[in-house]
């Protein structure tokens, strides 16, 4: 099969891959790169539980293929912890209870993060506006809308 190298930021480094361009970023993630945290779920573009950020945009890493990430900046959930704490998204999915079998969350808080970037205000309404292309099978989206509320009015008091 013909490999190309594929030069990308990712979560602040410069890495370096040798693959196929036609291999999704979501296997260059987790199978190259040992990214595992973002989630396998449909594969098909349908579940959100891919969810990284490209370019700081949120992309499903399913339907991203290699070639097109050659000199971009890639951000999974790995990288939004610093210096070993947690990011307020990440906190507050914990104290709310929005996390239970946790398949969903990373995608659910990359699609939050991307929100509260461009909007650090949001209103509910665009809340469940930016998840609407994130499923969760377990907590029924209340404990989640909560959470991403409470890290907004944190992100805002600092
Ligand atoms: S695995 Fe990518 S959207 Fe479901
Ligand atoms: S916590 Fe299980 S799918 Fe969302």
């Amino acid at each position: 099969m013909n490999t190309m190298k594929i030069n990308l930021i990712v979560n602040g480094q410069s890495r370096s891959v040798e693959a196929p361009p036609g291999k999704t970023l979501l296997y260059l993630l987790r199978d190259d790169l040992d990214l595992l945290g973002t989630k396998d779920g449909c594969r098909e573009g349908e579940c959100g539980a891919c969810t990284v950020l490209l370019d700081g945009e949120p992309v499903n890493a399913c339907l991203v293929l290699a070639g097109q990430v050659d000199g971009r900046e890639v951000v999974t959930i790995e990288g939004l912890s610093q210096n070993g704490h947690l990011h307020p998204l990440q906190r507050h999915f914990v104290e709310a209870g929005a996390v239970q079998c946790g398949f969903c969350t990373p995608g659910l808080i990359m699609s939050s993060a991307a929100l509260l970037e461009q909007n650090p205000q949001p209103t509910e309404e665009q809340i469940r506006h930016a998840l609407v292309g994130n499923l969760c099978r377990c907590t029924g989206y209340t404990k989640v809308f909560e959470a991403v509320q409470h890290a907004a009015e944190e992100v805002d008091r600092d």
